[in-house]
């Protein structure tokens, strides 16, 4: 079973071990964090945060919170990407 940390730079604010199926936001929840939302359904943007390593689902085809070149830099959406192995995160976006 995967570990999933948040931090904010260096600084660990949180981590659970993974919950197969969940989104970021929940295993966030779990782990005492906070992400922001609004749409909770991958449109605004407003849970992107920055995927440091591991794997997190990116959805197919892109929804419009996200773009190509953002994902690239690590975007992705706390509300409806699953968090799979060892995850670590950065809770603010990329750019
Ligand atoms: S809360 Fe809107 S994209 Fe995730």
């Amino acid at each position: 079973m995967g570990l999933i940390r948040f931090l904010r730079g260096a600084k660990l604010l949180g981590q659970t071990t993974e919950i197969p199926g969940k989104s970021l936001v929940e295993h966030a929840y779990a782990a005492n964090v906070d992400i922001p939302t609004n749409c909770t359904s991958g449109n605004c943007g407003s849970c992107m945060v920055t995927l440091l390593s591991g794997d997190v689902s990116i959805p197919e085809p892109l929804t419009p919170g996200l773009d190509e070149e953002i994902v690239e830099e690590g975007a992705r959406l706390g509300c409806i990407g699953i968090p799979s192995g060892d995850v670590d995160i950065d809770i603010l976006p990329p750019l």
